[in-house]
């Protein structure tokens, strides 16, 4: 049984190679495809990285007209989708809802089933791309009780995602420059976060050969841990349940209590161990949001002081803790209109393109095979069967 090496979690078994995304979590480093999350979160769009992920450069300025167009005519969903909406029970999470949804996508289109076409996977990923944002906000009109909001082709990507979660048909619906700026920033953020448990999970799912639906929908039912992209929404319910400054030193101290199974929820990364440099941005942007939209929100302030005590604290010095993505982004969410469900929603939005790239990338790599991780077996070793009435 000693054959094998034994990497629990792999945290030092590198499952592919990979060209789309660097981290170095000593520096605090993250590049796509070259490029630093920083300068394209404040100076690119959601778009363009989703092209720079796909196509490995950014686009010129006809490639990206040409890209955000047929992005924009893949946003409708068949009309019979909305029946199985109406499958869910209303208080349904909506991540439930998006893993059984998505999935259910590969009941449309059957043309996709075709995965060694190069033009079958580059259609699949648009209508991926293109779909989630209709998918996300129908999730959430469900929920409200609201009618679904069809795309609207005049809109940007990240602007048609608010108009369909926000509008109602009662009244014009004012889309904030603001917001959609924020919104485009914080999808940036999520793109892509190489070999992470969601995009291991899609690889595996695609390494034999499955439908990239059904393989989107695994890797939305893997995010959707608190752990992972679960983080942002359980973030933001600790820093509304801590609620002022006063109980901070509370919650530290629970972190900290090894017999208290509590975690500082959006602390700590399995790969940063220096800072996570989405955070720097999200920070930022947290700041900005609440300051232009006027929102006075004391949780930002309770997050603000909660990171400056953990970042003096020893423990957290010693173990390398540091805020991660999802502990401001809830911050900004929140702001917009948001409830505490849709957050690991708009994670997998975001993500779905980091997901096709990694999918894209496996299926053209001549070393790919199917997953199949070995074991060090544990249980007993050969015995006789016993029959029952001898047992
Ligand atoms: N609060 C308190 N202690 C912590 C925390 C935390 N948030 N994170 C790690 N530790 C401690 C942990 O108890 C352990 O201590 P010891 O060595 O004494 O047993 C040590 O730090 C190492 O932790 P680990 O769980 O072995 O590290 P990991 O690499 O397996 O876990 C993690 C990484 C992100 C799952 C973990 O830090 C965590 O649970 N954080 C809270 C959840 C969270 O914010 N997740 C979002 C991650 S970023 C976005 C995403 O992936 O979706």
């Amino acid at each position: 049984t000693g054959m094998f090496t034994y990497d629990p979690g792999f945290t030092s078994t590198a499952s592919c190679e990979s060209g789309l995304t660097y981290i170095d979590g000593d520096a605090g480093v993250l590049l796509h495809r070259g490029y630093p999350i920083g300068q394209l979160a404040e100076q690119s769009s959601f778009m363009e990285v989703c092209y720079l992920l796909l196509n490995g450069e950014l686009p010129s300025a006809k490639e990206l007209a040409d890209f955000t167009n047929t992005i924009t005519r893949h946003t409708m969903v068949h009309e019979q989708l909305t029946a199985f909406f109406r499958g869910f029970r209303r208080d349904a999470h909506p991540m439930a809802i998006m893993v059984g949804v998505v999935g259910a996508l590969s009941a449309f289109y059957h043309d996709s089933t075709d995965i060694n076409d190069p033009e079958q996977r580059r259609i699949a990923s648009h209508r991926l791309i293109a779909k989630m944002p209709t998918i996300a906000a129908m999730a959430y009109k469900y929920s409200v009780g609201q009618p679904f909001v069809y795309p609207r082709n005049d809109l940007s990507y990240t602007a048609n995602f608010l108009n369909m979660t926000f509008s109602v048909p009662a009244e014009e619906y004012k889309i904030d420059p603001i917001v959609v700026d924020a919104m485009d920033k914080i999808f940036t953020l999520h793109a892509d976060h190489e070999q992470n448990a969601s995009t291991s999970t899609v690889r595996l799912a695609g390494s034999s050969g499955a439908n990239p639906f059904a393989c989107i929908a695994a890797g939305i039912a893997c995010l959707w841990g608190p752990a992972h992209g679960g983080a942002n929404e359980a973030a933001l319910n600790m820093l509304r349940e801590i609620g002022t400054v006063d109980r901070i030193p509370e919650y530290i101290a629970r972190a900290k209590n090894k017999d208290d199974p509590f975690r500082l929820m959006g602390f700590g990364h399995r790969v940063y161990k220096n800072y996570d440099p989405r955070a720097t941005v999200m920070q930022k942007t947290a700041k900005d949001v609440l300051e232009k939209l006027g929102v006075n929100d004391p949780i930002f302030d309770v997050a603000k002081e909660l990171e400056q005590i953990a970042l003096n604290d020893p423990y957290f010095i010693e173990k390398k803790l540091y805020p991660n993505v999802d502990f401001y982004s809830g911050v900004i969410l929140s702001a917009i209109g948001f409830p505490t469900e849709m957050f690991t929603v708009l994670f997998a939005l975001a993500r779905t393109v980091g997901w096709v790239a990694q999918w894209n990338e496996m299926i053209s790599d001549p070393a790919q095979k199917i997953g199949r991780p070995r074991q060090l077996y544990t249980g007993p070793t050969q015995r006789d069967y016993v029959a029952v009435d001898k047992r």
